[in-house]
């Protein structure tokens, strides 16, 4: 009988030490680690997992549900297999993959909502269902048939894009966890509402492949082109953000594994938005940032400056360092609800909707670290 104590006991030891340990050096030591290390901390919390980390996985599937809704449009309208038009002739000008980048980005995000809500079961915790919302209506193009019939979670119509995550990345000298405020690469995009799919068959132009697309119909492309690195660098923050504040390591591993996609899905992006199409469409104007030299764009601006510039982490005191950025945990998911809302995203969204993922914002932002 005291054999068995001891056993126990030496057991309950290592199961804490391992605990301790390996959640501390989770951040650094990387995945080898991690993953071996899964079998002895899985089983935290009698097989479940803890409140905070529910409610962190639950704001991410929320999340998840929308940017799948958002690229589903998008692929439904010039993915791989969309029909030929202006405005999928836009988005090529920016790249000639762009169809298959916009499916497989459409099938990442499908992917991740599944896949959490699913582990949200499995560990008997409350998914997130968001169809309740699904009220809005979308593009009215009948030229492709089934897009206007459909309900929406988001609006793709009435943007209002925040460009300054181009020159985020591209200082040396500062970093939004600091306090700073960075510049929009395309300051019209920022300052109105713009539609970044085609509203109706007009601004599509189906089966139009010619070379150069017309000014309104590629302004809706380049729009589209901003929007998806806006987007995607905003999943790169969170993901990065909300590590932080995870508890169980499966769970980290998760939210680390998921949000290495984000970063891939930003990084292509970001270097497609470089190629859009230098013209003035009314009141927006995209500039040709491909031209160092000529402002308004600068050398510190060219488009092919898209790995992260070394800037200042954590503080001024240290060396400048290549990061992602923001990456501070405190009220990063409300933080994410409003940049969305500002996004114009949410455009015409009923106050239910707005509570509910406020409901799931605080309590993400609530979540702390438990070891
Ligand atoms: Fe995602
Ligand atoms: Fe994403």
């Amino acid at each position: 009988m005291k054999q068995l104590e001891t056993a126990i006991r030496k057991r309950a030891n290592r199961r804490s030490f391992l605990k301790n340990s390996l959640a501390a050096s989770a951040a650094t030591v990387g995945v080898g680690l991690m993953s071996s290390g899964l079998s002895a901390l899985g089983a935290d919390h009698d097989g479940g997992i803890t409140e905070g980390d529910a409610s962190i996985l639950r704001f991410l599937a929320a999340a998840e549900i929308l940017e799948t809704d958002l690229w589903q449009q998008y692929t439904e309208l010039t993915g791989q297999d969309a029909p030929d038009s202006g405005y999928k002739t836009g988005l090529l000008q920016l790249d000639g993959d762009m169809p298959q980048y916009i499916s497989d980005n459409t099938d990442d995000e499908m992917s991740h909502e599944l896949f959490i809500n699913a582990y949200l079961k499995s560990k008997g915790a409350k998914p997130v269902d968001l169809e309740p919302f699904r009220t809005l209506l979308g593009s009215q193009v009948t030229d492709i048939p089934g897009v206007a019939s459909k309900k929406r979670l988001t609006n793709l119509m009435e943007l209002t894009v925040d460009t300054s995550w181009w020159t985020r990345y591209r200082s040396d000298t500062q970093n939004p966890d600091l306090g700073d405020t960075f510049p929009n690469a395309v300051p019209t995009l920022a300052g109105g509402m713009f539609p970044a799919i085609p509203r109706n068959n007009a601004e599509l132009e189906i089966g139009n492949t010619t070379v150069p697309v017309d000014k309104h119909v590629q302004a809706i492309a380049n729009t589209a082109g901003f929007h998806f690195a806006f987007i995607e660098q905003g999943g790169t923050s969170l993901y990065a953000a909300m590590a932080q504040k995870t508890s169980n390591l499966e769970v980290l591993r998760i939210v680390l594994s998921i949000g290495g996609t984000e970063i891939m899905h930003f990084q292509t992006w970001h270097d497609k938005a470089g190629n859009a199409v230098p013209l003035t469409d009314g009141a927006l104007v995209f500039p040709d940032l491909t031209a160092a030299a000529t402002p308004p764009v600068g050398e510190s601006l060219q488009s092919n400056l898209i790995m992260p510039e070394p800037t200042v982490f954590l503080s001024k005191k240290f060396p400048v360092c290549s990061i992602i950025r923001p990456t501070a945990a405190k009220g990063i998911a409300m933080g994410a609800v409003k940049a969305l809302k500002a996004d114009g995203l949410f455009r015409g969204q009923t106050p239910d909707f707005f509570e509910f993922l406020t409901d799931l914002a605080e309590e993400a932002d609530e979540a702390r670290r438990e070891i």
